[in-house]
């Protein structure tokens, strides 16, 4: 049995340009906002990785009509007019946790939908509570069955008042695509301010809904009647986490890097990290260049919910902690078992030592290549980055973390100089 892997040689160089996707954590929730409207959306900027093409089978599975559009395919036509069923199946759920986002929709446009229950991953249980009790507030009714959960609205959906335990990304969403058709006014406090939250309300808004506030900790929802909202035009924004990766990637080996087609304010509490840690950084209106002649200087990190430092670039910061001149701590406040990076990169020679939610990191000289793992898609594509500067060959497997979130990590990486390639090896 073959299995791909890929493999870098430690040559120490990452400089160029290179532009970023359109970002997976807004596209994932642009396409099923499209049930909202009936009829043939446009979204531009669509990356191509596997976590969209799962999406994409959950939208056909609805009944409605996907197809890839546009001189590179990145433009998806979602025409929704057909859309008859509100069932999602349990083996696209399982395949992608992000599938729970056809539920908000789903209920604003039908009033009910089934989806299986999504399971917990390698970083977490990842439970759903905040999504339940906010829609349950909207007046959903749910029943769990068989691994299903039955969404119903028995008396509508109505505004409500709601206050998020924590400002949950998924669950902000989810209430957010719901409240567009709830009778009344609905407010969402403690909400989700990631960039990716604003970019759906765009959407929605060019779609007909009433949103104010994105962005902030209070979103209001005015609802309109479900056959007002109509199809749209919409471009994704560019996906922060895929900058700050290859930033990051600059910031190890000296760069220069210059990332394109990014909005440098998405990225500020990093970019200030980077700073802190000896780099230069220089920014445009759409694109942030990182250059470090300076010795890599520690770090104290605590991930947090936007505007707060990024849980999806912890490991690679960890990264750079691990060659910094110092001692770092990095701790862990999102999610509940986020380190597993750090076992794979003490394989290479890093000197972390982990307690509770604090990883206390050593900076060593240098790292050796070795065969790691990727835990989760994020750990995955700073094990590559590792091996660029590691002394030898390193081999990362399971890179199927990898392509669910990167579109073409290999080729943009082999753009910027890196020795890095994918090949199927035997296992065993
Ligand atoms: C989104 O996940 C992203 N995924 C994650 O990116 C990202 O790490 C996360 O937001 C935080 O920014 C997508 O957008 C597809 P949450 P989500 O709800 O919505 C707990 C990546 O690498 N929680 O903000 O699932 C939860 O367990 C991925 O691209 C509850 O307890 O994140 C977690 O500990 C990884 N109950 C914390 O809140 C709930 O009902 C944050 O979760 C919901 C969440």
């Amino acid at each position: 049995m073959s299995e791909e892997i890929i493999i870098v040689e430690g040559n120490g160089t990452l400089q160029g340009d290179v532009q970023v996707s359109g970002a997976k954590n807004s596209a994932l929730k642009l396409m099923p906002a499209a049930l909202l409207g009936r009829g043939r959306s446009v979204i531009h900027n669509v990356p191509h990785i596997s976590d969209i093409f799962v999406m994409e089978e959950v939208m056909r599975r609805l009944g409605a009509d996907v197809r890839r559009d546009g001189h590179d395919g990145r433009t998806l036509i979602v025409d929704t007019a057909q859309v008859d069923k509100f069932e999602t199946p349990y083996e696209l759920v399982s395949k992608m946790r992000a599938s729970i986002s056809v539920l908000g929709p789903l209920i604003g446009r039908f009033g009910e939908a089934r989806v299986a229950m999504p399971g917990g991953c390698q970083i977490g249980a990842r439970p759903i509570d905040m999504h339940l009790i906010g829609l349950e507030a909207l007046g959903v009714h749910f029943e769990m069955k068989h691994g299903f959960l039955h969404a119903t609205t028995p008396e509508g959906l109505h505004g409500a008042d709601i206050v998020l335990d924590f400002p949950s990304v998924g669950a902000t969403e989810n209430m957010l695509m719901a409240a567009c058709t709830a009778k009344g006014r609905t407010i969402i406090e403690n909400a989700a301010r990631e960039p990716e939250i604003v970019d759906l309300a765009n959407m929605l808004n060019a779609m007909g809904a009433q949103v104010k506030g994105a962005g902030t900790s209070i979103i209001e929802v005015e609802g309109v009647p479900s056959d007002q909202l109509h199809p749209c035009e919409h471009t994704t924004v560019g996906d922060r986490i895929e900058a700050g990766t290859f930033l990051v990637g600059g910031a190890l080996t000296g760069g220069p890097v210059t990332v394109h087609g990014i909005d440098p304010s998405y990225l500020r509490m990093a970019l200030m990290k980077l700073s802190a840690m000896g780099c230069d950084i220089e920014r445009g209106e759409d694109w942030i260049r990182v250059e470090r002649t300076r010795p890599l200087a520690p770090a104290d990190i605590q991930t947090l919910p936007h505007p707060g430092f990024p849980t999806d670039l912890q490991a690679q910061f960890m990264l750079l902690a691990a060659l910094a001149d110092g001692t770092s701590v990095i701790t862990e406040n999102v999610f509940e078992n986020r380190f597993m990076f750090a076992s794979e990169l003490a394989r290479m020679g890093a000197d972390i030592a982990i307690e509770d939610h604090h990883a206390l990191v050593e900076g060593v000289e240098s790292l050796q290549g070795a065969d790691v793992s990727s835990t989760d898609l994020r750990a995955g594509a700073a094990l590559v980055l590792a091996g660029m500067v590691a002394d030898g060959q390193t081999r990362v497997h399971n890179i199927g973390h990898i392509d669910r979130g990167y579109e073409d990590y290999v080729g943009k990486l082999r753009g910027l100089g890196a020795c890095v390639e994918r090949c199927s090896v035997d296992e065993g």
